[in-house]
């Protein structure tokens, strides 16, 4: 078999063909970015055959106990049948998109705001992008102002407003405290990054300062309240407190974007866990159980632009029956009692696990995150904000410990950025499998370091 058809070792040739295909007829062979080859699926992404609960099949027959999980919204595991019946009843029995409300809108809403107490009113929308986009739009609305803080190494989607700084070069991203906006990539509207400010995360002093030289112009703080775009990087202690503080104290919009976090460290997000309450939030990942739903909402005085109809939020599928379908299954599965407590066991035994296996072996290593969010940075150093990723983490490293844990039958990124995320699926035989897996692969890198 020749090198191209084995990753880590492992049969790959069917992978292999269908992406040769693929390339013919889409782009780079993938559907987005984070499954490209310059996200570090070289040479190639596998190709999925089917997802079970919390293993998945590639086409060549491969099984791996998943911390991919589809970036997050696998929270049940692949195919979780309470929300895959409660859609295909719904299409079945009722349809899919009528341009008119449903009753089972209202009712998600309901266990929406009955989950997160930052939360009056909602919107529904298909995606994290779309929510993010409409939330900013909203904040500038509302406050009657322009620029939105965004910091350097999130994401909050693809819209031309915010997809800026996720990953600069940071030689070409100015000083490390106020760094400069830094495109995506070509195409982006001349004068966009004119409405935002670039700031370093988790430094209070720099918001501080930012804050009262421009607060009068500032919609809106933008921020994951747990880093989840570069790798896993938790809030230093106080850091969002004061935030909030200093956006109330200046009327700015604290907008959390909770795309990844929001149903999934609690039901009431991060925010509920940490204990901050800011004044917009969006959802996606968590709320629909695999199903492509999305959500923004937060206080009514705010969501009540929404209501007038001046701040315009649309869409053809939004609230779609199979987006509602599943987002009221999901939610409901949520409530279930003892079901984070349950999550956050399988979760922390894992994030433990993996962190005196690194440990024992003697590598630089060590695990960061929260719940059933994780990631394992190679690194010397402790890291708070992009810059901090950049400089201290091992990349190289990391990807050495990625081909070992996929040749041993565990699935994550190969990014270090990325995360690994458990489902409700997980076990705690799950758990042993990988830790086991993980003992040989640290042995064998701390040979090689
Ligand atoms: C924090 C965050 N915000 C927004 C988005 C965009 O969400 P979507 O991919 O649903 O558009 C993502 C996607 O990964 C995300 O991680």
């Amino acid at each position: 078999m020749s090198n191209t058809q084995l990753i880590a070792g492992i049969n790959t040739a069917g992978s292999a063909k269908l992406f040769e295909a693929a390339c013919r007829t889409i782009p780079g062979g993938v559907n987005s970015t984070a499954r490209a080859t310059w996200s570090g699926w070289t040479p190639y992404p596998l190709f999925v055959k089917d997802g079970k609960g919390s293993h998945l099949t590639d086409v060549d027959g491969n099984e791996y106990i998943d911390y991919l999980l589809g970036l997050g919204p696998m929270i049940f595991g692949h195919r979780p049948p309470r929300v895959t019946q409660a859609v295909v009843d719904f299409i079945q029995q009722r349809g899919t998109v009528f341009a008119l409300p449903t009753a089972d809108e209202a009712r998600l809403a309901e266990k929406i705001i009955a989950a997160v107490p930052s939360v009056d009113q909602v919107r529904l929308c298909n995606t994290g992008t779309e929510a993010v986009l409409y939330a900013t739009r909203l904040a500038r609305a509302f406050t009657k102002r322009s620029k939105i803080i965004r910091f350097e190494g999130m994401y909050h989607g693809f819209s031309d407003g915010v997809y800026w700084s996720k990953h600069p070069a940071i030689d070409k991203a100015g000083p490390d405290k106020h760094p400069i906006a830094v495109a995506q990539g070509p195409g982006m509207p001349k004068g966009v990054e004119e409405n935002l400010i670039i700031l370093p995360w988790n430094d209070a002093d720099v918001l501080a300062d930012t804050i009262k030289r421009e607060g009068d112009n500032i919609a809106a703080v933008l921020t994951e309240p747990v880093m989840c775009n570069t790798g896993c990087i938790l809030p230093k202690p106080g850091y969002l407190e004061t935030m909030r503080e200093l956006t109330s104290k200046h009327g700015i919009v604290l907008l959390f974007d909770e795309v990844i976090t929001g149903f999934r460290l609690g039901l009431a997000g991060a925010q509920g866990r940490l204990g901050i309450k800011p004044d917009l939030s969006v959802f996606a990942k968590g709320i629909g159980g695999g199903f492509p739903v999305a959500a923004m909402g937060g206080r009514a005085d705010i969501m009540a632009l929404v209501a007038t109809g001046k701040v315009s939020v649309a869409g053809t599928y939004t609230a779609n029956g199979i987006a509602v379908a599943a987002a009221n299954a999901a939610l409901d599965e949520l409530n279930t009692p003892g079901l984070y407590q349950k999550l956050d066991a399988v979760s922390d035994e894992l994030r433990a696990g993996l962190g005196k296996v690194l440990r024992d072996a003697g590598l630089p290593a060590y695990v960061v995150g929260v719940g059933p969010l994780m990631q394992v940075w190679f690194a010397k150093d402790e890291i708070h904000n992009y810059r901090d990723a950049e400089r201290h983490a091992d990349q190289h490293m990391f990807r050495t410990w990625w081909e070992g844990m996929l040749s041993k039958g565990v699935l994550f990124h190969p990014g270090a950025y990325e995360n690994l995320f458990v489902s409700t699926a997980h076990t705690h035989a799950d758990v042993a499998a990988t830790l086991a897996a993980a003992k040989q692969v640290a042995a064998e890198l701390a040979r090689s370091v």
